[in-house]
Order: structure tokens, then sequence, then C-alpha cells
């Protein structure tokens, strides 16, 4: 059926082809036939499928990537499209515009996208507005939390602050991040000393809550392995969960599109099959050299298939998530995803 849809909403841009889709999706909820259809057609459930991770019940591995619901708009409606997990964000302390327009695009013959978005989001206080209204919750919710663009890297560690205590009640794992590319400066959080100080504090807050809950970081995929180490040590030493591996890539090397077009777009992360590859090794990476027994690895990038999954858990994955194969692939990819795993159980 996406066979269909796809090149009509390939027509339109990509932000207005995410607006009209998930639009429709919360309409669909409405109409009980439809959200019907669209289970049977989205879900596979199977005792088979599910995971206990760090005393979170997972229905099934395969989640939802940040950025896809920056603002928890579509939670109910993304439960309806089969995923195990669902992240949202990333969320700042205050409402936030992003870049201006253009700034996400699509390179068709690579199966990837480029985006520059910037943190476009409602604020944490609108975000939590809306989880306090969820009615009943059938699905794991990570919490991403990140800082506003104006605020500098000494004090974003408040900004961090605010977002985990204000979601603290509504989400069941967070995740730090500090590789986005489109921040200015943001991915400098990633080096030892200020990547140390800010873990060392969001676990201090965590560790005041009668119940800590599982905290995860999310790194870049252009990382040396000297810098995978310091992170490795820095992940063990503050007793994090884990890590979320990987954000999209600054690199354009593997991209097929012409050097004009790419040049033309200009700056960005390259999510999508070009990045599969480097994901995978950084997972394989630290699943061989984690310091801690129980280190739980999320692995995302350039996932499009059951294939691409297998590789990512064979690799070392715990979980994995999907953003950009949802636009090529379409809203079948996470039940597909999920039969493949199924299939391949003895
Ligand atoms: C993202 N990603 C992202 N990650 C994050 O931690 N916070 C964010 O706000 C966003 N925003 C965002 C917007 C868009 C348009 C894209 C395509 C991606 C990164 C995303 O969660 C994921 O890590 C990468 O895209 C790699 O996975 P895929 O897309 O190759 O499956």
């Amino acid at each position: 059926m996406y066979r269909f849809f796809k090149p009509i909403l390939f027509l339109l841009s990509p932000e207005k082809a995410h607006g009209i889709t998930m639009r429709f999706l919360i309409f669909a909820r409405y109409i009980p036939s439809v959200q019907f259809i669209l289970r049977k057609l989205f879900v596979l459930e199977d005792v088979r499928l599910e995971k206990n991770i760090l005393g979170l019940h997972f229905k099934n591995p395969v989640g939802l990537a940040a950025g896809f619901d920056k603002d928890a708009k579509y939670i109910a409606a993304l439960t309806d499209l089969g995923f195990g997990f669902i992240e949202i964000g990333t969320v700042t302390p205050v409402a936030q515009s992003g870049n201006e327009q253009p700034r996400l695009f699509r390179l068709p013959e690579s199966e990837a996208l480029i985006n520059r978005m910037g943190f476009n989001n409602g604020g944490v206080e609108a975000m939590v507005g809306r989880l306090k209204k969820l009615k009943k919750r059938q699905i794991i919710i990570g919490g991403n939390i990140g800082k506003n663009k104006i605020t500098p890297n000494e004090t974003a560690y408040l900004d961090y602050e605010k977002c985990f205590l204000a979601l603290f009640p509504y989400v069941d794992y967070f995740v730090v991040n500090v590789s986005s590319p489109n921040t200015p400066d943001l991915r400098a959080l990633q080096d030892k000393a200020p990547l140390n100080f800010l873990l060392a504090h969001v676990q201090s807050l965590n560790n005041q809550q009668e119940k800590p809950k599982p905290v995860f970081l999310k790194i870049a995929p252009d990382l040396n392995t000297a810098q995978l180490d310091d992170i490795l040590d820095i992940v063990a030493s503050n007793k994090l969960a884990g890590i979320v591996a990987t954000n999209t890539t600054i690199s354009r090397e593997k991209l097929k599109e012409s050097a004009d077009t790419i040049k033309n777009i200009g700056a960005g992360g390259v999510s999508g099959k070009p990045l599969s590859e480097v994901s995978t090794e950084v997972i394989r990476y630290l699943r061989q050299n984690t310091r801690q027994k129980n280190l739980i690895i999320i692995g995302a990038g350039g996932i499009a298939s059951g294939d691409d999954v297998l590789e990512k858990l064979n690799a070392g994955a715990d979980l994995i998530q999907i953003y950009t194969g949802l636009i090529y692939e379409g809203p079948g990819l996470a039940k597909a995803i999920n039969k493949k795993i199924l299939n391949t159980q003895p």
C-alpha cells in the first residue's frame, strides 16, 4: 500500500509529508474500524518478541528513534504502527523554532536524509502537559533531552536538569543527547571532562529520586576509538544504563548523489543507508570493549529491513530504533522487522 502513497508523499516537502501522515494517523484513531485495520496491518504481537530489560517490558525490540515525535504529539497514533518503544524529543527547556526551512532533504538514490532541524520543539512544559493527558499508556516511552541553542555549554547541565526533572514522572528511560550536529558546539559535550560532569550531574539528580530510571547516552557515529574508549569509561563510572548508537553522521562519503546536489543541500546530519555500516561498527566496538557487563546498547542507523536489524543485533545491540527507513519503506517496517526476528528464532 505504501508503494502507492510514497510517490505522492515524495511530491511534498519532507516536513509537509511528515505532518500530513501524522495528522492522518491521529484522525484514524477516531474511527474505530480504521484503527482496527491499521493495527491489523502494522502490529505484530508474539511473546517471543518480548524483552524485559532494566525492569522495563518491551513488547518487541523495535523502537521509533528520537526526532520523529519531537513534542510527544503522536504517541497514541504511533502505538498503532507496531513499535515496542518510542523515544520522544529531543526536547529543550524552552520552546525554539529550530533552523530556517528548508532543513530536511531526501536523497532517494542513497535512501538517505540530510537534516539540520536544530532541535525545533515546543519546550518541556508543553511536552509534560501532553504526557499528563495520555490516557492508558501501552508503550515504553524514552525521553530524549537536550539544551537550548542559546545556552552556552558551560551551563548546559542546567538545561538537561530542567528537562530531566520535568519529564521524570512521565517517561520510562532517559537519553542524554550530546550528539546532534545541528546545535552549534553541542557535540563538544561528548569530550571527556564536560561529558563526565554532565552525566555525573544527571545521575546525581536520578539517584535523588525514590526509584531512579535508566539513563542512556546518545553518541555520534563520527568518533574515533580513543573517543569511544573515553565514553565507555565515563558511561561505566557514572553507572549509566547504556548507549544509543548512533545519531546522524556529518560525513558525506557514502552518498550517491552528485557533488553539486550534496553541496547545494549544505550542512546537516546524514541518516539512512549510508549510516548503516558505520553505526554497526560503533555498536560492535562498544560491545567488545564495554567496561560494564550489563551495558545496554540501543542500535540506530540505516535500518531498512529485518536483515539490517540482524546485523545490529549480531554486532551487540539489545534493542534497535528506526527513523529514515520508515520514510523509504513505509509504516509496515516495524512489523516486517519483527517478522524477520521471529523467523530467525529456533
Ligand atoms: C533525527 N535524529 C535525532 N536524534 C536525536 O537524538 N534527537 C533529535 O531531535 C533528532 N532529530 C532528527 C530529525 C530527523 C529529521 C532525522 C532524520 C533524525 C536522529 C535519529 O534519531 C537517528 O539516530 C538517526 O536518524 C539514525 O537512524 P536512521 O534515521 O538512519 O534510522
